[in-house]
């Protein structure tokens, strides 16, 4: 739908000091690095101080399993974790290796690192290809139409791939075959529709097509021949295909379902919440269905100003104004939809912020929102099982100065009992991590430079703050612990940590790390061991092993092996390896392992000034620290996903926001990728053209 409105009246000066465009700051953050950091609490830098389901639901047209044990890290059951009863953390982390089950110190990691650059284009080492499997506007339920970006409408969106592609993960239906499943957290209205000016002047139809364009896609995906390469299935039944959207019917489980919190006029039971929004990183169960994180769902609100007074402070700990009734560069789905007006409904907000389970196998199941895993701006998370089998869920909340968190089950995870698995995630215990150092605050100085034991490392508490209907926070109910997550967590004495992101646990040796993005906003008064940089503009990667190698475990200790930047920058530390032969890296987002123990690093907001990328790692042996750049994807664009198959013959990237710099309109494209048209956000996949290992 051509729209020939003048320019656009956002204020598009970027809040965000790293290298993020001011468009993606309105569009993806709302403006969140010029608001006031959200957690106002005084909690301490404390410086101062698998797959059994799978092989029936998805190996009963599938067989490979293995790609689901590396994508939900589940090492507990039958997998091959270290044998010692009690492994200590240097016998966890040195005496096995990424590069191979065989404990080996050699990654196996022998690719050409790709340069830093600014191109219009995703790059890969030599030897490499790589294409486009799926793209904004693709037909994916069948009778969608094919998509035409200057005839758009609303009913067809909602058939086709949504936009800005996050996570992706894949359920293998055999070898060759598999569901491909992506979140769309949010749109970037100035590049999808000409003229745009404003959510206040947009024509409604704009704002149900951006409606349509959040949520996630089960897309059904082919191998191309024998090689590395998978694209679209676009004949046949297609029968999993399926779009979630922001009006997508969904159900609230666990102990907050029925609260008198999520209760609104729509739904006076509390128990049917109606879509989900910003959906960023997320993970898969063992029993073969996928977690979809809600992050920023505060930007999607207007009238926070009229809310009860005792409401206000809620909504101001999650980012939402209670002074202006309109923030600026919002989408006003209030004009299509009452509920986003909060002076109207001030609960709506609540059925927004969590982890969301859906069933990519069965396109008819309704969505469930499980409120025993918090609410917070949820990044990502990511499933193990406790040696005694209880299922875990590692989870971060990516904001500055916000915490992480983990889930335990009460019960146990039971393969192959589908009917028992399946409500796992609805009864169990929440808990958020402190971290202590253990060198004296002298020596965290701020320059990077490592305190004199040689590490930045220390010793974490998982604090538990609700189990069921039982809170264990003063002043705070169980429904109130679920639904305000965030001040539970300031109220135990959490760790504000620098926007913790995607969390992995490595399937070969069972550490577990955390991403940590960046934060301009930490001061020198502010520094900890497990934060040791102000204006911490390029991010760093924290790493966990807890108790006995214990996922259930209530203890860990942690160190950073990596601390980003350019590695010329003396307060960069690639885990001790020699940096002259390290890839510049900056802005940790998404992480995942390979199948050898290999992590892999996406990133977004590269503030090197060059185009963000898919890096790896060698977490053990002799590589541990050796960071290699593996691809770049078109500048204006970060990396999400990743993913790499088990057979380790394809590597899945989403490719978000291209083209989305500042000053960017769809008549002055910053990027023509991938078509050489409009940029489109796509998933895109890359393999050796020779079917090696994917780094090899
Ligand atoms: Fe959507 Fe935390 O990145
Ligand atoms: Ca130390
Ligand atoms: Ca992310």
């Amino acid at each position: 739908m051509a729209n020939t409105s003048p320019q656009r009246t956002l204020p598009l000066l970027s809040p965000h000091s790293g290298g993020r465009s001011s468009l993606t700051c309105a569009f993806r953050c709302g403006m969140a690095c010029a608001h006031e950091v959200s957690n106002p609490s005084e909690n301490t830098y404390f410086g101062d101080v698998v797959a059994d389901a799978i092989s029936r639901r998805g190996a009963l047209r599938a067989g490979a399993l293995g790609a689901l044990v590396v994508s939900t890290g589940v090492v507990g059951v039958g997998a091959a974790l270290p044998a010692a009863a009690d492994p200590d953390k240097e016998t966890i982390l040195k005496g096995s290796s990424g590069g191979g089950h065989g404990g080996s110190s050699s990654s196996g990691l022998k690719f050409t690192p790709v340069a830093p650059n600014k191109l219009d284009a995703i790059t890969v080492p030599p030897g490499y290809d790589h294409s486009v499997v799926v793209r904004w506007g693709d037909p994916v339920v069948p009778g969608a139409p094919a998509f035409d970006f200057d005839n758009q409408t609303a009913a067809a969106q909602a058939k086709q791939f949504g936009y800005n592609c996050d996570y992706v993960t894949l359920f293998p239906m055999g070898k060759d075959r598999g569901l491909l499943w992506v979140n769309h957290e949010y749109t970037d209205e100035v590049l999808m529709f000409r003229g745009y000016v404003d959510g206040n002047a947009a024509p409604l139809e704009q704002i149900k097509i951006a409606l349509a364009a959040h949520g996630g896609s089960v897309v059904e995906i082919a191998r191309a021949g024998k090689s590395g390469k998978w694209a679209l299935v676009t004949h046949g039944s297609r029968r999993y295909n399926r779009r979630l959207t922001a009006q997508t019917p969904m159900r609230f489980s666990g102990p907050a379902a029925g609260s008198a919190l999520l209760k609104t006029a729509a739904d006076p039971t509390g128990r049917f919440p109606k879509g989900m929004l910003n959906n960023c990183a997320g993970g898969t169960t063992p029993w073969g269905t996928v977690l979809t994180a809600e992050e920023n769902f505060n930007q999607y609100f207007v009238g926070g100003n009229g809310v009860p007074e005792d409401q206000k402070a809620n909504l101001v700990r999650y980012g939402i104004s209670t002074t202006v009734a309109i923030p600026s560069g919002n989408r006003r789905f209030d004009r299509v939809e009452e509920r986003f007006d909060l002076a109207k409904h001030p609960h709506e907000i609540n059925r927004f912020g969590w982890i969301v389970e859906i069933d990519p196998f069965d396109p008819d199941s309704t969505p469930i929102k499980r409120t025993a895993l918090g609410r917070m701006a949820h990044e990502a998370a990511t499933t193990t099982l406790a040696k005694d089998g209880r299922l875990v869920a590692y989870m971060g909340d990516d904001s500055r100065f916000e915490y992480f968190f983990k889930f335990v089950s009460k019960d146990r995870y039971i393969p192959g009992f589908d009917r028992h698995n399946r409500d796992l995630l609805d009864e169990g215990t929440l808990y958020v991590a402190k971290l202590t150092g253990d060198s004296p605050a002298a020596e965290i100085d701020g320059t990077g430079k490592l305190p004199g034991d040689g590490e930045f490392d220390g010793a974490g508490e998982w604090i538990p703050l609700v189990s069921g209907k039982r809170s264990f926070v003063t002043g705070m109910t169980a429904e109130e612990v679920l639904v305000f997550t965030r001040t539970a967590a300031d109220k135990v004495g959490a760790t504000k940590m620098d926007r913790p992101e995607d969390m992995e646990r490595n399937p070969v040796n069972g550490a577990v790390y955390l991403a940590l993005t960046n934060n301009t906003n930490r001061t020198a008064a502010q520094l900890d061991e497990a934060n040791p940089r102000p204006s911490n503009r390029h991010g760093h990667i924290l790493e966990i092993v807890e108790s006995r190698n214990d996922a259930g475990a209530n203890r860990f200790a942690w160190s950073l092996p990596l601390v980003c930047g350019d590695p010329t920058d003396p307060s960069t530390y690639f885990a001790g390896f020699d940096k002259t032969k390290v890839s510049p890296i900056s802005c940790p987002d998404n992480l995942a392992f390979d199948r050898d123990g290999n992590l892999w690093i996406s990133t977004d907001g590269n503030a090197l000034g060059n185009a963000d990328g898919l890096f790896v790692m060698p977490v053990s042996g002799r590589e541990r620290g050796y960071v290699r750049q593996f691809l770049t994807v078109p500048f204006g664009a970060e990396t999400c996903g990743p993913m790499v198959t088990d057979d380790q013959r394809s590597v899945f990237v989403a490719v978000q926001h291209p083209g989305e710099i500042t000053g960017a309109t769809p008549d002055n494209p910053a990027s023509t990728w991938p078509d050489g048209a409009q940029p489109r956000p796509s998933v895109a996949v890359a393999w050796h053209k020779q079917g090696k290992k994917i780094g090899s």
